[in-house]
Formats: structure tokens, sequence, C-alpha cells
């Protein structure tokens, strides 16, 4: 199992090449199953979920190649298969998005419950209330969902969220491009990256009105065409290095990226002291050797400081100077990454009541470390980078899920890593 070391003590300097957005191309890969057209996808980032989803998709009898280094052409005739396999989407929540367009285009979809993870339970409770206002029926056996589409197909209807949901949204907006009729989705979410999926919809020729609202309109159409469309650059992957150059006291100047995603943790970077240079495609934060400054974190739907930033932002909190607090609102268990950075000298209390109490240190240090999920291993990289001597971080798998050539990136930028077999 691949290990990542990590010898900290140096501020990050340097300009880092932002990839496209995993939590756009996953739902997008997903999108390509509405249409028997070939599919380009551009800005296709190279990770271990986007290698998972082109698998899941196979497994259904699509083609999927990596033409270029950032380029997926995707295909899917005829359906082989529309059960989603088992040991695939138990490692990645992201499959349950096929289940809408496959239920659309081919009236019968069965994938098994995506288990929890590390981060909280992920129940899919919404998905299956969209999809049954659709008129899909459900059947749940042995752990799987199978749902059938009536003999006409699926109908519009008007859907209200209980709660936002990212997936739920995209897995209900696609599905409503192939009913017949009008489908609104109230209470929707209004992240980024669902916008991102309504302009490829769009690009294939549906009809949708609404995204990045709390209230989308889908009108069915009969079929979709293929499309030549461009990822999103990855917000998150942004919010990360530019965090991490803030923690390390550094210069980071992310290029080919979106500065209009972003606002809420621009905000709290302005925050730790650190001076922002925003352009059109670029974004970057000079410490000017600083130490940064403790800023209150509260997560929550988009607008708001996204979840996905936040076990990285608490990385920076760690070494601040001063006290914080740090609240998490989407799930009910993403603090998995505080007792590992307590291994490096963090001062955290907590978690109680979803929140906890950061007391920055001057210095952390090395140790061994375990990652546990996606976010928190990055946060673990932070904290490494910002420590004195050696940290070695475990189970990187997680890192590789979503971020590309990691290594590369902090090399780039004077992070002094390497990744240990
Ligand atoms: C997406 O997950 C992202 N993943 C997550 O990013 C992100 O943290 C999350 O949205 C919130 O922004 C992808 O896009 C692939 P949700 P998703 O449905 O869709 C509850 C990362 O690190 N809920 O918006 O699964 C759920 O338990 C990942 O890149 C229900 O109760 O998130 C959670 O508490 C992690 N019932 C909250 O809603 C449902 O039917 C938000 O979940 C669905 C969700």
């Amino acid at each position: 199992m691949d290990k990542l070391e990590i010898e900290g003590g140096r501020a990050l300097a340097g300009e880092v090449r932002i990839s496209g957005a995993k939590n756009s191309v996953l739902p997008i890969m997903a999108a390509c199953l509405l249409t028997a057209e070939p599919v380009r996808i551009r800005r296709a980032p190279d990770l271990r979920d986007v290698a998972t989803m082109a698998r899941i998709l196979r497994a259904f009898g699509a083609e999927v190649e990596r033409t270029a280094s950032d380029t997926l052409e995707v295909q899917m005739g005829q359906a082989c298969s529309v059960s989603a396999p088992y040991d695939l989407v138990k490692t990645m929540r992201a499959s349950f998005f096929v289940l809408g367009p496959l239920l659309a285009r081919f009236g019968e979809a069965e994938a098994p419950l995506p288990g929890g993870c590390a981060i909280g339970t992920r129940p899919v409770d919404q998905h299956l209330k969209g999809l049954e206002a659709l008129g899909a029926t459900l059947d749940l056996h042995d752990g799987y969902v199978c749902m059938t589409a009536p003999p006409g197909g699926l109908v519009g209807s008007d859907v209200r969220f209980d709660r936002p949901t990212v997936g739920g949204t995209e897995n209900l907006m696609m599905a409503a491009c192939l009913a017949s009729g009008t489908t609104r989705i109230s209470n929707a979410a209004r992240e980024p990256e669902v916008i991102d999926l309504a302009k490829f919809l769009l690009a294939m020729g549906a009809s949708i009105r609404g995204q990045g609202t709390d209230q989308i309109t889908v009108q069915g159409a009969e079929r979709l065409s293929g499309a030549d469309f461009f990822v999103m650059p990855d917000r998150i992957e942004t919010a990360t290095y530019l965090i991490a150059g803030a923690a390390t006291r550094g210069r980071v100047r992310a290029c080919g990226t979106d500065a209009g995603s972003l606002a809420s943790v621009l905000h709290s970077l302005a925050a730790t002291g650190g001076e922002l240079d925003v352009g059109d495609s670029h974004i970057e934060i000079n410490m000017r050797g600083r130490r940064p400054r403790p800023v209150d974190i509260r997560t929550s739907e988009h607008p708001g400081f996204p979840t996905d930033a936040q076990a990285q932002f608490l990385a920076l909190n760690c070494v601040a100077d001063g006290a914080s607090t740090v609240e998490e609102t989407i799930f009910e268990n993403r603090f998995m990454h505080v007792a590992e950075l307590v291994r490096l000298g963090a001062v955290i209390s907590g978690p109680r009541d979803n929140s906890v109490h950061v007391q920055g240190v001057p210095q952390l240090h090395g140790a061994p470390v375990m990652a546990t999920d996606l976010r928190a291993s990055f946060s673990l990289v932070i904290a490494g980078l910002a420590a004195e001597g050696t940290t070695l971080i475990d189970r990187i798998y997680h890192i590789d899920r979503g971020y590309e050539a990691v290594e590369d990136k902090l090399l780039v930028l004077g992070g002094r890593v390497r990744r240990v077999h």
C-alpha cells in the first residue's frame, strides 16, 4: 500500500495547474448513458474515481476510452446490463448517479445501495423519492435497489427535496431529461457542479432552466445527442492548494481555474492575512512569510463554505496564531482527520455537536499518520508540509481518488514529497 513521505518546514511557492473537477466529470460520465451517440469529455482528470466510473459504464456495455491525457470518449449503444456491479459501487458513492440515466434510457436500473463511508451513513432516500415521483417503481432486495419505469417511460412531475442534495439533484435532473413532460425540482442543490452538469445536458440537446438556483425545471425530450464538452476546473482542488500555500506561509498561484465558484473560500483565505490576486483564470495567495491568522469556519450548502474544503482549512487553523472553531453542518462524521492531526501536535478539542475548537500552535512535528477519506488525507498533507520533520501518510489511495498527479504538483510548488511503495 503506497505511502506519501513529506519533509515539512518549507513554504510552498510557485504555480499549480488545476485539473478538471472530479465532482463534475463523474455525473457527466453517468449522463453519457442518456444517448447512443458518441460523447467527448475534455479536461477529464485522470483519477481513481474516474477509472472506477469508466469500469461501471463498461459493465453496462459502454465504450469508454481515454484518447488523450485529459480527454475521454464515451459511447453507450445498446445495454448488455443495467445492473451496477457491487464491487465497484461499494468503493465510490457517486456510482449511484447512474440510476437516473439508466432508468430514463432503458426503462430499468439496478444498483447496490451505496454503503456508508468514513464521513457518514450517506443515505439515498431523496434520490429514490425523486425517481419514484417520475413514475418509477422501487424494489429493494439483497442490498440492491431495482427500479422500473412505467411502460410508456418516466413521466415529468413536481419534486421537492426534503433537504438540498447534490447527487439527488443530479440523478433526478438526468432522469427528467428523457421523461415525458415537465419536471420541476424544488429545494435543488445550487453547487457549481450541478450547473456544469446542466450545461453538459444542454449541449446534448436537453431543455433545462434554473440550474444554480433552488428551482430547476426540465422539459423532457425524446432523445439526446452526443456532445463535445469541457469540464469545469476543480474548485476544491483550487481551494486545497491555496490553503496549503497559506498554511506554509508561502505564495501559490492556481492557474486554469475559476474564482467565481469560490467566493466563500476566498473570503476565509483573505481573513488569514494572505494577499489575494484574483484574475479571469488564476487565483494567487501570498502570505509574505507571515503565519496565518485563525479563521472560524462553518460549512454549508453552496454558496456557503464547501464541506469538501473543511478538513484542509482545519489543518491551516492548527498552525494559525490564535484560536478558532470549525463547524461541519453537511455530514455527521467529517472529523476523522482530527485524531491524526493531533498526532502531529495539533491542539484540537472535540468534535462536540459537529464542531471542533482549535488552538493554533507555532509548530507541528512530523509523525506517521493514516488517511481515512479523500479530503482528510489532504488535510494531513497540508499539516505535514507545515510541520518540522518527516510525516509518513499511509493509505494514500484516498488521495489518488480525487487529486490528479498530487506529488508532481506539490514538487513543482517546492514541496519535499515522495511516494513510498
Ligand atoms: C456530493 O456528494 C459530492 N460528491 C461530495 O464530495 C460533497 O461533499 C457533497 O456533494 C456535498 O457538497 C460528488 O459530487 C461525487 P449530498 P453527495 O447528497 O451528492 C444527505 C468529495 O470529497 N443526504 O449533497 O453524496 C447526506 O447524507 C465528496 O469530493 C440524504 O440525507 O452529497 C449528506 O449529509 C465527499 N439523503 C447531505 O445530504 C439523500 O438522499 C448532503 O449530501 C442524499 C443525501
